[in-house]
């Protein structure tokens, strides 16, 4: 899969940008590490460089969660992209965090949001040890679609993937809407 720009009659190698986005638990990591594989894609884990690159403005007790600058992290995820379209080998991105959909549209080219039922979400997010209060924030997130209405907002190119039962990466590769972004 790989996309090209025209211009002038010369075809440019395009270096694909997606976005995966969701409330903790339903699913980012498993669905971008399943299609940076089938796509031959370039993996990235937001949550590592956060760490790695000391990119968090401490910790918040109560809501037991890093405190990102978004405005910071999108400087250094477009500086990453960036970087990232100099390697012609790169035909793809996978950006895996749930604030993946706050970087600029024109930097992404589509935007994924994980959904899952909320009895699944909340036994998942027991299950990675999430405090009471912290599972109850975000199971409202999901109920009211936060990562999916920000997206929107930003106007990016939106698909939807629930995890719920599972998923079956050959469908979403599949599928008219991805192909079209993808290529
Ligand atoms: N497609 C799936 N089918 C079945 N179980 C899944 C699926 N996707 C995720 N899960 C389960 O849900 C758990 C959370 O998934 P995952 O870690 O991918 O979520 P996440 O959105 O990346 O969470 P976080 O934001 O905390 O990193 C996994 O441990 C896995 O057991
Ligand atoms: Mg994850």
């Amino acid at each position: 899969m790989q996309q090209y720009l025209n211009i002038f009659g010369i075809n440019y190698i395009v270096m694909m940008v997606v976005a995966v986005t969701g409330v903790p638990g339903t699913g980012k990591t498993t669905l971008s590490k399943n299609l940076a594989k089938r796509l031959s894609f370039f993996y990235m884990d937001v949550n590592k460089l956060i760490s790695k690159y000391k990119l968090s403005e401490g910790y918040d007790r109560k809501r037991k969660t890093k405190i990102v600058d978004i405005k910071k992290l999108n400087r250094f995820l477009i500086l990453q992209i960036k970087n990232l379209k100099k390697d012609k080998k790169i035909k793809g991105v996978i950006i895996d965090s749930h604030l993946s959909h706050c970087l600029p549209k024109k930097y992404v080219d589509l935007c994924i949001v994980t959904k899952c039922d909320i009895k699944e979400l909340s036994r998942r997010l027991k299950k990675k040890g999430f405090h009471k209060s912290k599972i109850k924030e975000n199971l409202q997130a999901e109920i009211f679609d936060v990562c999916y209405n920000e997206a929107l907002e930003l106007k990016h190119n939106i698909i939807f993937v629930d995890t719920t039962k599972g998923f079956n990466i050959n469908h979403i590769t599949r599928a008219g809407f991805i192909r079209g972004f993808l290529g």
